[in-house]
């Protein structure tokens, strides 16, 4: 993990996910690619979304490209988020379905790469026409399965990034993440990405399941290392940064308490010292409470 440099800093795109930008250290630097990974109902989509209407906040275009949902069922997420969708480009890619019929695999051609080519490229055109300036692709695991190689699936994915960067867009690639944690996935995305913010839900044995996020990486800035909680609630993501101590420090002065018992007060050499923790102790009875009660400061 690096300070940024002498080099000139880049904007930055706020996330649109109370607590997130924190965590960021001031949100994500602009025009790079980032890896979203989570299991399937971490909260990928809603993050995503909250993206690209806090893009549409600042007057940018966004562009949703779907894989793996349709565009019905993206429309009902926002939908009980009370969110419009009507200013975000949306591409429901859901052609590859005919991939996954018996016919299609009987074919001489080699029906997967002609399908893979023409999801790019009608990616690619979308792209060029609508000039978004932030970017989700949802998800790479669809991707994945359609591209059948590596080799393909890292060629097509280089290509995205070219024209993706050519337009200035901040991409934000959502992946279902396929292994166990602390198990490095997908060495290809890795590669071309700017930064991974994983996400996870446990069930504990009793009570609602806990979500809890981590930046594991994030080039040339200073972010918040470590889990963060989250929560997933009607408006969408939070994420609670992990407080640190020492970021909460304030400035007092440095002066004796008084009790208002001046014989207590003189006893104590004018009285308590502001910012310590003094025990008070003694047998049940023996006054205690009225001793604390004796000046609300105590
Ligand atoms: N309106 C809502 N209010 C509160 N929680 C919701 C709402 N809609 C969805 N969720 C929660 O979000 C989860 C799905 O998030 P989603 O972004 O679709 O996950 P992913 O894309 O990672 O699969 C659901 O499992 C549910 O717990
Ligand atoms: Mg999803």
């Amino acid at each position: 993990m690096t300070e940024t440099t002498s080099l000139p800093k880049r904007p930055r795109c706020l996330s649109g996910v109370p607590g997130l930008d924190d965590v960021l250290a001031g949100g994500l630097p602009a025009n790079y690619f980032y890896l979203i990974q989570g299991d399937p109902g971490a909260g990928k989509t809603t993050l995503a979304l909250q993206f690209l209407l806090e893009g549409l906040r600042n007057g940018e275009k966004g562009f949703y490209i779907t894989l793996s949902e349709t565009k019905a069922e993206l429309l009902q997420v926002a939908q009980s988020h009370g969110w419009s969708l009507d200013r975000v480009a949306l591409l429901e890619l859901s052609a590859i379905e005919n991939l996954l019929k018996p016919e299609a695999q009987t074919t001489v051609f080699h029906s997967s790469e002609v399908e893979l080519a023409k999801i790019t490229r009608l990616v690619l055109d979308e792209t060029r026409r609508i000039q978004p300036t932030r970017v989700v692709f949802d998800s790479l695991s669809e991707f994945r399965l359609i591209s059948e190689t590596p080799l393909r699936y890292r060629r097509q994915l280089l290509n995205l990034k070219q024209e993706f960067a050519r337009q200035g867009a901040t991409v934000l690639l959502l992946d279902d993440k396929m292994d166990k944690p602390g198990v490095v996935v997908d060495p290809h995305v890795l590669s071309i990405t700017h930064g991974v913010i994983e996400l996870e839900q446990m069930a504990p044995e009793y009570g609602t399941a806990r979500r809890r996020l981590q930046v594991t990486k994030l080039r040339g800035v200073k972010f918040r290392e470590g889990y963060h909680d989250y929560t997933i609630v009607t408006g969408g993501l939070k994420v609670f940064p992990r407080l640190i101590a020492a970021e909460h420090h304030l400035d007092f002065k440095r002066e004796p308490v008084v009790s208002g018992v001046s014989e207590l007060d003189q006893l104590l050499g004018g009285g308590l010292d502001r910012g310590t923790t003094t025990l008070l102790i003694g047998p049940a009875g023996s006054g205690k409470s009225s001793a604390r009660m004796i000046n609300a400061i105590w």
